[in-house]
């Protein structure tokens, strides 16, 4: 890999984001790029794709918010990094079965960076690349699956009240060099969190980013991110907690940061960042719960009991619901958070609007 780096970069030095940029999205050589499509198409496992019940539920959140707003007449609903059309397609059969008015009026677009091109989708769907990702005007909902986890970040490490960044040397093997930097993003959290010693903190200007050009594009609305991650005051209980890259080469966590192979990179998202940026570009934070929580508050356990009702045949319900209750078991997906910021509305709590749909 080093000959394909020397011949991408002009430097020996880069730093993780570029790195990671080249290793998840160069055109050729990308785990991302449409020649590996077969490999990112099935390699990882996300919420959407372990049950289909997630999209469901979300379903009805969306709803929520649409009924909240006094069922406007036109009304977007946005998947960024929905590539796979798993979540997507749920969503839009779980509002078909909510409300079909709803649904023959959502206008739906999905964006990403690639698509593999054997997707099926409804016709109301329209797919849309992030190179040209330009929203205008939108009033609606913004939601993402594990899209801020894979977007490029910055390595970086706090030592004697310094801040160093960590680049990557590939002079003769992947060696870290570290780089001392004038800011401080952490600057207003307390000082103990983020100078734990020996303490890796992901910062990524692509998140940031990212923030700012929804926040550019939406009017009115509900932006729903959820991704796996932690807060600040989670190191205050366990010191302890990933705060660093993950990667995962076919399904399973490696430790080689640098591997030679085709691997998916991610970062343990700082939610206090992402909810900054958020505030910063205009949006009011409204919740963020353990993503366990948030399946409950969307009656999870109802869905599963009604299903169970229903059921034809036994066995199948009983294999359905076993892979349905992993995404509240925080053994498995205990560390994934949901974020929910409005703009321009004011008192919308999903609880008291969900209270009140009928199943
Ligand atoms: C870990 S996958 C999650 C896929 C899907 N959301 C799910 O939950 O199954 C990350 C996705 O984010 C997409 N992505 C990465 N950077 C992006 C960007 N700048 N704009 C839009 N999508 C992006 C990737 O192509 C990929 O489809």
């Amino acid at each position: 890999m080093q000959k394909k780096l020397h011949h991408k970069f002009h430097t020996k030095l880069i730093s993780y984001d570029q790195f990671m940029e080249y290793k998840l999205y160069d055109k050729n050589e990308g785990y991302y790029s449409v020649k590996n499509q077969e490999l990112w198409g099935i390699d990882y496992s996300t919420s959407p794709i372990v049950h289909s019940a997630f999209g469901f539920l979300i379903a009805k959140y969306i709803y929520a918010v649409w009924i909240s707003m006094n069922s406007p007449s036109t009304f977007s609903l946005i998947e960024i990094g929905g590539g796979n059309l798993n979540f997507i397609n749920n969503i839009f059969d779980g509002i078909k079965k909510l409300s079909p008015k709803f649904a023959d009026l959502l206008n739906i677009m999905v964006i990403d960076r690639n698509f593999k091109n054997n997707l099926q989708r409804h016709k109301n769907i329209q797919l849309m690349n992030s190179d040209s990702f330009n929203l205008k005007n939108i009033t609606g909902v913004v939601i993402s699956n594990e899209l801020f986890d894979a977007l490029p970040f910055k390595r970086l490490i706090n030592k004697k009240d310094k801040f160093y960044e960590i680049f990557v040397n590939y002079c003769n093997d992947f060696e870290e060099q570290e780089l001392e930097i004038k800011y401080n993003p952490f600057s207003k959290y307390p000082k103990d969190i983020y100078s734990i010693p020996g303490k890796v903190f992901t910062y990524s200007p692509s998140q940031k980013k990212m923030i700012k050009d929804i926040a550019a594009g939406m009017k009115y609305g509900v932006i729903l991110t959820i991704d796996y991650g932690y807060f600040f005051n989670d190191l205050k209980k366990n010191k302890n907690l990933m705060t660093d890259a993950r990667i995962i080469k076919k399904q399973n966590i490696i430790n080689n940061i640098y591997s030679e192979d085709l691997v998916d990179i991610s970062s343990f998202v700082n939610f206090n960042l992402l909810i900054d940026w958020f505030t910063e570009f205009g949006f009011d934070f409204m919740f963020s719960d353990k993503q366990s929580k948030f399946l409950q508050d969307l009656d999870i356990v109802n869905f599963t009991k009604s299903y169970l009702k229903n059921a034809v045949n036994m066995a199948e319900a009983l294999k359905y619901i076993r892979s349905l209750e992993d995404l509240i078991d925080d053994e498995i997906f205990g560390d994934y958070l949901v974020l929910g910021v409005s703009k321009g509305l004011s008192n919308f709590n999903h609880n008291l609007v969900l209270d009140k749909l009928i199943d």
